[in-house]
């Protein structure tokens, strides 16, 4: 079977890009990264692209010089996506919403910090997830893959794997847990995809 072009999308470290990188690199799925697009200038997950000689973009969607509406970062991003012809675009901890051409044209995929539907929608990204995880007193949480459509955490669900709150769990400690979960299930899910 062919390879699959894989393009990962990240605003942040990248632990989850990596997770994937490795498993490109070590055969546990049949799949190329083809390309890293950041919406965040200097985002840790450019280097770990640079470091595994992956292309990579840098659109800096508060670049006003660049991007003076959002249309033009859009596009910024379109181009860099579609010069790549991806078989799947995974969003891994990247904070932009997708324009709709984008999420009708590519099947695009998603990771989130929490059983979906809970904590999820416009506002809960990152920490703000586990704070809320929190407040709530909730005694599990988890991660979740989904199909994103475009809505914001709103497509169907893939795989779900949860994780126990532990009693003095901090937004910090309980991020955490939750992220070494995602990085085995970010992988399962793109297994079960391809
Ligand atoms: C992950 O926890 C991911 O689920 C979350 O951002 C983190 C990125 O970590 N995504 C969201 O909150 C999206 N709503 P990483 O950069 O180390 O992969």
């Amino acid at each position: 079977m062919a390879v699959k072009k894989i393009v990962v999308l990240a605003s942040g470290g990248g632990s989850n890009l990596q997770s994937l990188i490795d498993a490109a690199e070590n055969g546990a799925i049949n799949a190329r990264i083809a390309a890293v697009i950041s919406d965040r200038r200097g985002a840790f997950a450019l280097e770990r692209a640079k470091s595994a000689g992956i292309p990579s973009y840098e659109h800096d969607r508060f670049d006003k010089a660049r991007f003076a509406v959002r249309d033009d970062f859009d596009r910024a991003v379109a181009d860099s996506i579609d010069a790549h012809a991806p078989d799947l675009i995974v969003l891994a901890g990247y904070l932009s919403i997708l324009p709709r051409e984008t999420v009708t044209r590519y099947r695009v995929i998603n990771i989130h910090p929490s059983l979906l539907p809970k904590f999820g929608g416009m506002g809960f990204y990152g920490r703000k997830v586990h704070e809320a995880v929190i407040a709530a007193g909730e005694t599990e949480s988890g991660a979740t893959v989904h199909y994103v459509d475009e809505g914001v955490d709103t497509g169907g669900i893939i795989v779900q794997e949860r994780v126990p709150v532990m009693p003095g769990d901090t937004a910090e400690t309980l991020a955490a847990r939750v992220l070494e979960t995602e990085h085995n299930l970010i992988v399962t899910a793109v297994k079960m995809l391809l």
